[in-house]
């Protein structure tokens, strides 16, 4: 099989390259699935750099997530051959002809699902469900202000916070990815980079800020984000897209009786917890009844991926790259 394989970290211009690999054999609960779809995410780029919490070993493929069908089984596989399936491999691997699945982090896709739509949607949707519904306990009627509100998960987070009933803030870097919030149903749009964020956070909430706080970005804008936040409000961590890592004062926790949530999705899948499954059903009924739509900014050929990490990297995307036979 040919994979986009790199040998050594660093940047996916200079390490990435199209190459011929040995095929998987699937182990214990696995299978191995020919790639349909995959779709790029913000972490390839870190994983590709070394940079990123899990590390495969070396020479390794990024693509964290992949739509399929099943070619091989292995003992205790939940699937069988000719299965139409999708995947998250959180060391990478769906950037190939053929990559791995788990038991536990893998689905059976619906035919009304496409293979983009399927390759598009488990991570970045998992991610703002999980953050939005089993950490945040986002309420109707609350107020829901969003980083990085025209990324993958920024988007995915839009669309389940108006479909949970909350008033949400877009907070995006120019205007094009503001209107594209817009589109997807966010009631408000603060461009972070000509507005002064605190200020229309409290001018948009009547002076209480936001319930709820979804934060994929973390950098510098941390520092006016953590003024943004109402009494009993929830914070969510997402990541830090924005490069740093920042902190928060305790008395800041203590006087605004608040809640500092992590979220890291790909551990459920990781523990073997069942719930990621049964939200992957929601997602699929959600789509039926178009209540959500995964934002697919461009599709590309497998030929083209580098190009798709070079659109992720230089913050011109909105939604989701999808690579695709
Ligand atoms: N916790 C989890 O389980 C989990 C799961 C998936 C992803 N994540 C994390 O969530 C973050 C976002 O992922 P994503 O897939 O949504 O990424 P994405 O599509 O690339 O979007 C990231 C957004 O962050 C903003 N941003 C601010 N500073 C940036 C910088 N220096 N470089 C790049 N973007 C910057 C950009 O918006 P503006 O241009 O408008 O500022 C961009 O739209 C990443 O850190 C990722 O690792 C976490």
């Amino acid at each position: 099989m040919h994979a986009w394989q790199f040998d050594h970290y660093g940047h996916y211009g200079e390490t990435l390259h199209w190459t011929e690999r040995v095929a998987p054999v699937p182990g214990e609960h696995q299978a191995v699935v020919r790639t349909a779809a995959m779709s790029l995410n913000f972490p390839d780029l870190l994983i590709i750099q070394g940079k990123y919490q899990h590390k495969a070993p070396l020479p390794a493929v990024p693509g964290v997530e992949g739509a399929g069908i099943v070619e091989a089984v292995g003992r205790d596989s939940k699937f069988k051959i000719g299965d139409r399936v999708v995947g998250f491999t959180h060391a990478g691997g769906t950037l190939a002809d053929l990559f791995v699945v788990h038991n536990n982090s893998a689905w059976t896709v619906p035919p009304h699902v496409t293979d983009e739509q399927a390759a598009a949607l488990s991570v970045v949707y998992g991610t703002s469900y999980f953050g939005l519904e089993c950490r945040a306990h986002l309420q109707a009627g609350e107020t829901l202000l969003v980083l990085g509100a025209a990324g993958g998960v920024g988007l995915a987070a839009i669309q389940l916070g108006k479909l949970m009933g909350a008033t949400v803030i877009a907070c995006a870097g120019d205007q094009v990815k503001l209107d594209i919030c817009k589109r997807e149903g966010a009631d408000h749009g603060i461009n972070y980079k000509t507005e002064d964020l605190v200020e229309r956070v409290k001018a948009l909430t009547n002076g209480n800020g936001a319930d709820v706080i979804y934060d994929p970005v973390g950098g510098e804008i941390f520092d006016q984000v953590k003024r943004c936040i109402a009494w009993g409000g929830r914070l969510v961590v997402i990541g830090f897209a924005g490069g740093k890592i920042p902190s928060i004062e305790l008395n800041r926790i203590l006087l605004k009786n608040m809640s500092v949530l992590g979220l890291a999705w790909g551990q459920y899948l990781d523990r073997g917890m069942p719930e990621p499954g049964q939200a992957q059903l929601k997602f699929y009924d959600w789509l039926a009844k178009r209540q959500i739509n995964p934002v697919i900014y461009r599709t590309l050929p497998f030929s083209e991926a580098k190009e798709g990490l070079r659109l992720i990297e230089s913050r011109q995307v909105y939604g989701k790259v999808v690579i695709k036979r």
